[in-house]
C-alpha cells in the first residue's frame, strides 16, 4: 500500500484523495480549516454528487488534515493540487502556492516523490529541476470538470504522467511515473483507459492546449451565434446543421456569453504567453473573441433595455439570474455573466443580482438578493447565461443564449 499525502482539497486534490483512498493511506491536507473540519466528518466542502457518495459510504482511508508537514514527512508520494492563478502582470502563473508546498516536502522529506496536478506553464517541472536539483517531481495534468471532478476521475479519458528529461533520477522516476497512472487507473471504474508517458514539458503542453481546444469551440459557436444574431437568422438551425458532420459533432457547441470559470480564460492566457516571440494568430483570437463575445452581450442587453424604456417611459430593472458559470456550479470563479455585469456597470446600468449561493447584500455595487419572487417581480429584464426551469414563468423577459438549454 502506498502512503500519498495530498496538497489542496479543491476540486481536483479532493476528487484524487478520495479516488486514491479506495486502496492507498491518503492524508488529504489544506489551509483552511473548515475544509478540514468538514471533511473530518466525511462532508465534502464542494458540490459534487460522487465526492459526497464515496466520502459517506465508501471504505476510505482517507485522513483529513491542517499538518502538511506531518503528512508529508510519511507520504511515498505527495501530490499537489494547490491553486495556480494567473498573473496579467507577470504574463505567467502564480506557481508559489505549489512552491510552497515543495519547500516543505523538500525539508521534511526529500525522498517523496511530488506529482504536481496544478496547471503549470510549459517548462516549469524542467524549471523546478534546475532550481531544486535533488528534488523528484513529475507533472501529470489534470482534466476533470467542475461538479464531475470524481466522476471523470472514475472514468477517465487518459492518464498522463510526465517525468523531467532533466532530472539526474528521470529512470527511477519513470518507474513512479508508471506506478501512479496505475494507481489512478486502479482507482478508476475503467478498464481500458489510455496511459501515456511522457516529459513532462509536452505533458504541460498537453493540457494547456486541450483547454485551449475547449476555449476555440466554445468561441466559434459563439461567434456563429453572433452572426445569426446581428443578420436575423436562426442558429440552433444552423449549429444543428454544422455539427452533424461527424468531424465536428453535435456536443460542446452550445452558446453562451463566454467561456468562464476558473480554467479555460487562465490557462488559454497562460498559452499565449507560452507563444512570445513565436508565430501565432489562432491562440491570440482565442483570448480577444472571449472579450468581443461579452462586449456584443453587454451591448445586446444595453439594446433590450432602451427598448423596454422606450416603451415603457420608465427606467427598467436589469436582473442577473445566478453568477455562476454552470447551471449545478457552487461557485463563480471567472464566469462570463460577472464580465456583463462589469460592461453594463461602464454604461451606466445597475443590475439586481439573484445569487442564493452569495452571503454579501452586495457584489460590485450591484445589489444582491436570494428571494426569487422578489427578483422575478422587480426585474423588467432578466440576464441569464444559463436557462433554468426556475425562469420558465418570466420567459418573455429573460435575455439569454443558452440555445440548447444545457451546459
Ligand atoms: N477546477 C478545475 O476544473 C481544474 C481542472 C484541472 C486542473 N485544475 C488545476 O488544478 C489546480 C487546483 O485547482 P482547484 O480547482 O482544485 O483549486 P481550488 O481552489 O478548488 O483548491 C485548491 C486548494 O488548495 C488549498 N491550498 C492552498 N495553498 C495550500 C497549501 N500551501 N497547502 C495545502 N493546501 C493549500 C486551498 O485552500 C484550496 O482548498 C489549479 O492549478 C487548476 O488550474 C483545475
Amino acid at each position: 500500500m502506498t502512503t500519498i499525502a495530498v496538497a489542496g482539497t479543491g476540486y481536483v486534490g479532493l476528487s484524487l484523495a478520495v479516488l486514491l483512498a479506495q486502496r492507498n493511506k491518503v492524508y488529504a491536507v489544506d489551509v483552511v480549516p473548515e475544509k478540514i473540519e468538514l471533511l473530518k466528518r466525511r462532508m465534502s466542502p464542494i458540490a459534487d454528487a460522487e465526492i459526497e457518495e464515496y466520502l459517506a459510504h465508501e471504505n476510505l482511508d482517507l485522513t483529513p488534515t491542517l499538518d502538511g508537514r506531518g503528512a508529508y514527512e510519511l507520504a511515498d508520494i505527495v501530490v499537489i493540487a494547490t491553486p495556480t492563478n494567473y498573473d496579467p502582470d507577470k504574463l505567467f502563473f502564480d506557481t508559489s502556492y505549489v512552491e510552497q508546498v515543495i519547500e516543505v516536502v523538500l525539508e521534511v522529506n526529500p525522498q517523496a516523490t511530488m506529482i504536481i496536478k496544478s496547471t503549470v506553464p510549459v517548462g516549469y517541472t524542467r524549471s523546478l529541476v534546475e532550481r531544486y536539483p535533488h528534488g523528484r517531481f513529475l507533472f501529470s495534468p489534470e482534466f476533470l470538470r467542475e461538479g464531475k471532478a470524481l466522476y471523470d476521475n472514475l472514468h477517465p479519458s487518459r492518464i498522463i504522467v510526465g517525468v523531467p528529461s532533466n532530472s539526474s533520477f528521470a529512470d527511477e522516476l519513470a518507474d513512479v511515473a508508471r506506478e501512479f497512472a496505475n494507481l489512478l487507473a486502479e482507482g478508476s471504474l475503467d478498464d481500458d483507459t489510455p496511459v501515456l508517458i511522457m516529459r513532462a514539458t509536452e505533458a504541460e503542453a498537453v493540457k494547456l492546449f486541450a483547454n485551449t481546444y475547449l476555449a476555440l469551440r466554445v468561441a466559434y459557436f459563439n461567434e456563429l451565434d453572433t452572426y445569426a444574431a446581428l443578420s436575423g437568422l436562426d442558429a440552433c438551425q444552423i449549429i444543428k446543421g454544422v455539427g452533424l458532420d461527424p468531424r465536428i459533432g453535435s456536443h460542446y457547441n452550445n452558446p453562451s456569453f463566454g467561456y468562464g470559470g476558473y480554467c479555460l480564460p487562465k490557462d488559454t492566457k497562460q498559452l499565449l504567453a507560452n507563444y512570445r516571440h513565436m508565430p501565432q494568430d489562432l491562440i491570440s483570437a482565442i483570448v480577444e473573441a472571449n472579450r468581443t463575445r461579452k462586449d456584443f452581450i453587454a451591448e445586446e442587453v444595453a439594446k433590450r433595455i432602451a427598448e423596454i424604456a422606450y416603451a415603457s417611459g420608465k427606467v427598467p430593472t436589469v436582473g442577473v439570474y445566478r453568477l455562476v458559470m454552470k447551471s449545478g456550479s457552487d461557485n463563480f470563479r471567472s464566469s462570463s455573466v460577472q464580465g456583463i455585469l462589469r460592461r453594463l456597470a461602464e454604461k451606466g446600468i445597475p443590475a439586481l443580482v439573484y445569487e442564493p449561493t452569495l452571503e454579501a447584500s452586495e457584489f460590485y455595487g450591484n445589489e444582491v438578493t436570494h428571494d426569487l419572487e422578489y427578483f422575478k417581480r422587480r426585474c423588467d429584464l432578466v440576464v441569464a447565461n444559463r436557462w433554468s426551469e426556475e425562469l420558465d414563468d418570466i420567459s418573455d423577459k429573460v435575455f439569454t443564449r443558452d440555445l440548447f438549454r444545457r451546459d
